[in-house]
């Protein structure tokens, strides 16, 4: 049987400043179409398992948003971390909470903040994906073919051979430039897309060996998940949880490691020059999210300003300016990796 974890507790940072955290980016309509990203990808997930096999698992603040956004999902279906200690503890506890409603749970973890423009295909690779994952004791994710060599995701050697489900060999996850370079010139890497498939059984398994304290402590909660004592457990016990990714504490460390290398019309959607990439742009190259900005000798720049703001600028290129109304960046698009500490300082300021 499917399940299906949305993650929706990030902050997304690198989109500062028109994602913060009390309004994650995953929660924003950034693409202008009237829905937000974790509404579409909520949508998308209804095509593979049914709606109560669908959990969200976000931070406690983010709570009533989740709950705004996402109507139809059941509400002891959204599951509330009383701290924010990366994805690898949220999804110790989900997996062995949903274990113990259904030991044979077959689970898709996805992120809330991506975009997926070739629907028919992801759903196809899913699919695929889980017929591995019943078979096998396997971990799998989904490989992206690098367009650039971005130092903000885990990249992933794998042996190829004819079969669409390929072996690992390494995960490497966030790598400095010169690596991220070296990766994206030999060709044999794909970027992980963030969207795992595995069983339950194959993930504790994986949880016991290689972040042992993760388990115990998950494995703790038995007693108390899907009773009227879980929360309780959980808002003593998940800070108590070591603070990481699910990358770093088990995709790196595993030997059981499949990638299915998968043309889904991706998009993390992390930065501000991904939605330049993907987004809609004039004759000379800028996104510009209202016709109240006159450009003139501008280009590849990203502009996004408040609804009623008119604008005027002149001899720029490559740059992002954003302001949200309280904030106005102006940054260079090739330094945006920096965004996200400027944020924190700027924060931390006032
Ligand atoms: N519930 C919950 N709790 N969700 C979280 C938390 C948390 O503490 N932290 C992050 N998330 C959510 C984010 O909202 C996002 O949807 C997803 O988990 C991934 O977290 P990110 O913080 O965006 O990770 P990343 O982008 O740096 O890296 C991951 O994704 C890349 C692809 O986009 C890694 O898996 C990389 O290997 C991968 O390439
Ligand atoms: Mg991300």
């Amino acid at each position: 049987d499917t399940y299906v974890l949305i993650m929706a507790g990030g902050v997304g940072s690198r989109f500062w400043p028109k994602s913060r955290n009390q309004f994650p980016k995953q929660f924003i309509d950034i693409l202008g179409i009237g829905k937000s990203l974790l509404q579409l990808t909520y949508e998308r997930f209804l095509k593979i398992c049914p709606n109560e096999q669908i959990f969200v698992l976000t931070n406690e603040s983010y709570a009533g948003l989740v709950a705004d956004q996402l109507s139809g999902i059941l509400k002891e279906n959204i599951l509330l971390e009383p701290s924010r200690n990366n994805t690898a503890p949220c999804i110790a506890y989900a997996t062995y909470k949903i274990a113990q409603l259904n030991p044979d749970a077959n689970i898709v973890v996805a992120p809330s903040d991506h975009l997926i423009l070739k629907e028919d295909v992801f759903l196809d690779k899913i699919q695929v994906a889980l017929g591995f994952s019943t078979a096998n004791d396997a971990l799998l994710t989904l490989g992206i073919s690098p367009t650039r060599p971005d130092t903000g995701y885990g990249y992933i050697k794998y042996q190829d051979g004819f079969e669409e489900v390929k072996k690992v060999d390494a995960f490497m996850e966030k790598p400095v430039l010169a690596k991220a370079e070296e990766y994206l010139a030999s060709g044999d890497y794909v970027w992980n897309a963030g969207i795992f498939i595995w069983s339950a059984v194959s993930l504790k398994k994986a949880f016991e060996k290689y972040a042992p304290e993760i388990a115990t402590l998950f494995e703790s909660g038995l007693p108390c998940y899907n009773t009227d004592r879980e929360s309780e457990f959980i808002n003593t016990k998940y800070p108590t949880s070591p603070n990481i990714s699910i990358d770093y504490a088990i995709l790196e460390k595993a030997n059981n490691v499949y990638t299915i290398p998968a043309d889904i019309g991706w998009s993390d959607l992390g930065t501000w020059a991904s939605l330049h990439a993907v987004g809609e742009k004039d004759m000379a190259n800028n996104m510009i999210n209202l016709n109240k900005i006159h450009l003139k000798d501008t280009s590849n720049c990203i502009i996004h300003l408040p609804k009623d703001k008119a604008a005027v600028i002149r001899g720029l290129d490559n740059y992002i300016v954003v302001d949200d109304g309280e904030v106005l960046l102006i940054y260079p698009k090739t330094e945006e990796q920096e965004i996200k500490q400027v944020a924190k300082d700027i924060v931390s300021e006032h």
